[in-house]
């Protein structure tokens, strides 16, 4: 009984891979290794979002050449944002060509995340001059406006034991929720891998 409980428990994890009990495995086995993102794109969820009060264009997620996450494109607001900003995001990986709904781990997954204001600059530091040039907010509020993504703004990648495990397709969507309200909501499709894979 032990044993079919043990290989019960195996499974699961393997079914919701990106759990607790996966990160265990993989500290034990796994070597350490950047992530890399490939083939990102995004689309509306559908097309009565076409009306939606923030669009993103052109939004583009890759794997810069010094192996951190960049980002860029536009995003016009036609509303004014501030504190709470919510995104809630339910995310599918493909296991044997089944997209399965992954859990929230680490803050990446099926994650709800209650404020984005608060991963701007703080409210004493200046805004970086690639902000300040492009006239583009570091901060919430965010006034109603079309502003660009500056080139240097990127999100640092560290060598991790899930980069053989996280590989593989993924399905996002994405829901922007400002004043209890969906201002916008996006599909994310993209592929992880790790490097030199
Ligand atoms: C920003 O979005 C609004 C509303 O969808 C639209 O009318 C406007 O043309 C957009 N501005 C730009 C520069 O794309």
């Amino acid at each position: 009984m032990e044993y079919i409980m043990h290989i019960f428990t195996i499974v699961t994890c393997i079914l919701s891979l990106g759990s607790i009990c996966e990160a265990g495995i993989a500290d034990l086995v796994a070597p350490k290794k950047k992530i890399e993102i490939h083939d990102f794109r995004t689309e509306l969820c559908d097309t009565d979002h076409t009306q939606d009060r923030l669009s993103l264009n052109n939004i583009r997620v890759f794997t810069k050449d010094n192996g951190d996450l960049g980002l860029s494109g536009d995003v016009n607001t036609t509303t004014f944002l501030y504190a709470p900003f919510k995104v809630r995001v339910t995310m599918k990986r493909k296991i044997l060509g089944v997209y399965v709904k992954m859990p929230c781990v680490k803050d990446f997954g099926s994650c709800t995340y209650d404020d984005l204001c608060q991963y701007g600059y703080g409210t004493f530091s200046q805004c970086p001059p690639s902000f300040f040039l492009r006239r583009t907010p570091c901060r919430c509020p965010i006034d109603e406006g079309v502003y660009s993504i500056p080139e240097d703004v990127h999100v640092p990648m560290e060598d991790t034991r899930w980069a053989g495990i996280a590989k593989g397709s993924y399905r996002a969507k994405v829901h922007f929720i400002h004043k209890d309200r969906e201002i916008a909501c996006y599909l994310a499709y993209f592929r992880l891998k790790s490097k030199d894979e």
